[in-house]
């Protein structure tokens, strides 16, 4: 009886302020996970982002994603081909924007894409397949949401946000893009139907 009774006062006193968004840990419902998810979603299909994670052997270029110039793949692990290693165009920085237009970008942890057995794809996969697919420790390298949350700070990730001169960003700003995901794990990574 207390304990409705006190649930009652705490239930009232919310009433009060504006109350849209969940305040700190509290479990935002399964409906606004999934939109947060959308949010998500559009960043990781984004062309700075899934030119990465092709379904295929090369990388993508550009934002119509067509086939890296010069037979560039893969390779044994995402690195490049033997004599043809991503690092060696790619270097640990972008160029200055007086290098003009179509430089090969760069990045501190070296250049390099998912290893051929773990492609982790995003071109092409339908929302509520991608989104299962990002959570499965099976299929994403290992990581738990905790590992992923991190993950998403990795100079890789956050170069969508700085890819160089000439080259679009990612559009959803990043701090939103870092919202939206936190709102989706907290609800607990719920996927679209
Ligand atoms: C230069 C290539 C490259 C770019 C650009 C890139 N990634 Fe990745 N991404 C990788 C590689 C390689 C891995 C595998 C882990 C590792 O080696 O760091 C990975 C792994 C991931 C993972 C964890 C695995 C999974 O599928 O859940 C996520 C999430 C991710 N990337 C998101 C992004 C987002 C978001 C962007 C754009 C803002 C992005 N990546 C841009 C190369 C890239
Ligand atoms: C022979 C040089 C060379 C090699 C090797 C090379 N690249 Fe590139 N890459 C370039 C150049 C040049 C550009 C810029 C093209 C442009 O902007 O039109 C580029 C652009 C890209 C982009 C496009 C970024 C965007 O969003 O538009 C990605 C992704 C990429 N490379 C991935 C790789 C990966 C992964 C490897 C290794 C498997 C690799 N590249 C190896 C020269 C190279």
């Amino acid at each position: 009886m207390m304990r409705i009774f006190v649930t009652l006062v705490l239930v009232l006193a919310g009433c009060g302020g504006k109350q849209t968004v969940p305040s700190a840990g509290e479990k935002p419902d399964e409906a606004t996970g999934v939109v947060a998810f959308g949010t998500v979603r559009a960043v990781l299909q984004h062309p700075r982002c899934q030119n990465c994670h092709p379904a295929g052997d090369a990388p993508l270029q550009g934002n119509e994603g067509r086939v890296h110039a010069m037979n560039v793949q893969r390779g044994p692990t995402g690195h490049g081909m033997v004599g043809a290693e991503c690092t060696t165009c790619h270097g640990p920085a972008n160029p200055p924007s007086n290098y003009g237009l179509h430089v090969p970008p760069g990045n501190i942890k070296g250049w390099h894409m998912p290893k051929p057995e773990e492609k982790l794809v995003f071109v092409g996969v339908a929302p509520r397949a991608l989104c299962e697919q990002i959570k499965d420790p099976a299929r994403n390298g290992g990581m738990d949401m905790a590992a992923l949350r991190t993950h998403l700070e990795d100079p890789l990730v956050k170069w969508g946000w700085n890819p160089g001169y000439g080259r679009e960003p990612v559009s959803t700003p990043y701090p939103e893009f870092i919202a939206a995901w936190e709102t989706w794990a907290a609800a607990g990574a719920p996927c679209p139907n």
